[in-house]
């Protein structure tokens, strides 16, 4: 990705009062990726606690492939990612990061909450009220009217509307408190009501919230 290519990377809200991390994303360089000429070159920044920071550009210049280098899921060739100025481990990735990709993916016979319990019990220390934690996310994005409707597939199982799924990929990656929230276009595909509808929980948490 050339820095022409970025068209806008702007922190769009004030700080929130409650959140103490920093990101830092410094020269971050990909190698080129399988065979294709594409790579990203010497991408740096860092977004202020409470911060949302949006990145945009073009399709295919590079926004995914930089959001999975923050996440640790894509190999760089050059450059460093840090948390509060310490360089991110696996186990803070896991602890302090969340990652809501594009694609929603669900097992479509559970219901909006068994999903959210699924997902508490895999990541969630067995320590932790995870019942609570879940009705409490539910709560928090306005998930209750559709807390016992199956997701569904869109095919054949009716279920979620889009932005109830997409609050819904929001919520799984909420339930364990991350320190920060990369969101790979979640608005896409949605109404401008739905964009709303999920927009207006943001501010709810103090996280970063990345929106290519
Ligand atoms: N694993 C991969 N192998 C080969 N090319 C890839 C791979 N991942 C991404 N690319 C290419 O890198 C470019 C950037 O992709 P991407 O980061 O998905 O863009 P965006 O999210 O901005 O649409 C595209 O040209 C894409 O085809
Ligand atoms: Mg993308």
């Amino acid at each position: 990705m050339e820095p022409k290519d970025i068209h806008c990377c702007l922190p769009i809200l004030p700080p929130l009062l409650d959140s103490k991390c920093t990101l830092r994303f410094n020269n971050i360089t990909t190698p080129h990726l399988g065979g294709n000429s594409f790579k990203l070159s010497s991408i740096s920044g860092q977004v202020e606690p409470g911060q949302i920071l949006a990145v945009m550009g073009s399709t295919g210049s590079g926004k995914t492939t930089f959001l999975s280098v923050l996440a640790g899921r894509c190999k760089t060739e050059n450059g460093f990612v840090s948390l509060n100025n310490c360089p991110i481990s696996k186990h803070m990735r896991r602890t302090q990061m969340g990652y809501v990709q594009q694609q929603d993916l669900f097992f479509p016979y559970l219901t909006l909450r068994e999903t959210l319990l699924y997902t508490a019990k895999l990541r969630l220390s067995p320590k932790i009220d995870r019942v609570d934690q879940v009705d409490t996310i539910i709560n928090t994005l306005g998930l209750e009217k559709c807390k016992n409707t199956r997701v569904g597939d869109d095919i054949s199982i009716r279920g979620l509307s889009g932005g109830e799924k997409k609050r819904l990929s929001v919520a799984t990656e909420l339930i364990t408190n991350p320190a920060v929230l990369l969101m790979d276009e979640p608005t896409s595909g949605l109404s401008t009501i739905l964009f709303c509808q999920l927009i207006i929980y943001f501010p709810h948490f103090p996280y970063f919230l990345f929106l290519p």
